[in-house]
């Protein structure tokens, strides 16, 4: 192991912050961090919308569950995916077709969103802070879409919280699926393989929780994912949105 790797595998969600704020020029230089990730053909189809302003931030975090970490975050971000300034350019140059009603448009625009945004992440944890993602921007996208004034193209993929860890609220390492289980040789696994790594880590996480003394009714990971499969549902209005936004792909 070497820094960089040890650093990844220390991560862990931090929901619970203490007040310091950001040193002058740290966002930006996480921001640079993000901006250096991959991105599919240079398209740089992402934006990122930093919410400073105190009221807005409320709504924001309204809008997301009303999650503690958001109010309590020095800094909050919207991770979008953006093929608007790409839009600009082919109207610059009376560009010939644009596919944005392809699901290829939608994804190469939400991969390139999600490389920046875990870029930021771990560029944020070296610097010993504490980042949430927050998914939860999406409960509401067209409320987001209008807070923060999101032309076509773009929309809010998630959230981000970044403050520096409150020491009386330390969080712990989550175990992760055995490394069998996702890293397949040559061909996908059989199910009955997959189904005994996931047997095995549904007891690790049975312990993880133990251990953190969130003692839930049945806290098996297949099961809450037997749950959470059923929910994206609660989401729709992400498809009404999307189609608002110029990403047509159902029709
Ligand atoms: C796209 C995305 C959205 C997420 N949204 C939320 C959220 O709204 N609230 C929250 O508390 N955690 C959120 N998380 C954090 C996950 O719950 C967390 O990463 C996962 O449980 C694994 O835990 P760990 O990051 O501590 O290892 C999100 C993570 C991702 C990748």
């Amino acid at each position: 192991m070497n820094q960089t790797t040890q650093l990844l595998l220390n991560h862990r969600t931090v929901r619970r912050y203490t007040d310091k704020p950001l040193p002058d020029g740290l966002l930006e230089e996480l921001i640079r961090c993000g901006q250096q990730a991959s991105t599919s053909s240079n398209l740089q189809a992402y934006s990122i919308v930093h919410v400073v302003d105190p009221d807005r931030k409320k709504r924001m975090a309204e809008l997301c569950a009303d999650q503690l970490q958001i109010h309590q975050s020095a800094a909050f971000l919207a991770f979008c995916a953006d093929l608007h300034r790409d839009r600009i350019a082919f109207d610059m140059h009376e560009g010939q077709r644009f596919d944005d009603e392809y699901v290829e448009a939608l994804l190469i625009a939400t991969v390139d969103a999600a490389l920046v945004m875990q870029n930021v992440a771990v560029a944020a944890e070296s610097h010993g802070l504490g980042i949430c993602m927050i998914g939860a921007i999406r409960n509401n996208p067209i409320e987001v879409g209008a807070l923060l004034e999101l032309p076509d193209h773009v929309f809010a993929v998630s959230g981000f919280c970044i403050g520096y860890p409150d020491p009386e609220n330390p969080t712990a390492i989550k175990p992760r699926l055995p490394t069998k289980a996702v890293l397949h040789r040559d061909r996908y696994l059989d199910d009955e393989a997959m189904k005994q790594h996931m047997v095995d880590y549904d007891q690790k996480l049975g312990i993880f929780y133990e251990s953190q003394g969130m003692h839930d009714r049945d806290p098996r990971w297949t099961r809450v994912m037997s749950g959470r499969v059923g929910r994206f549902h609660q989401r729709a209005d992400l498809d009404v949105f999307l189609k608002r936004q110029g990403y047509d792909w159902q029709s």
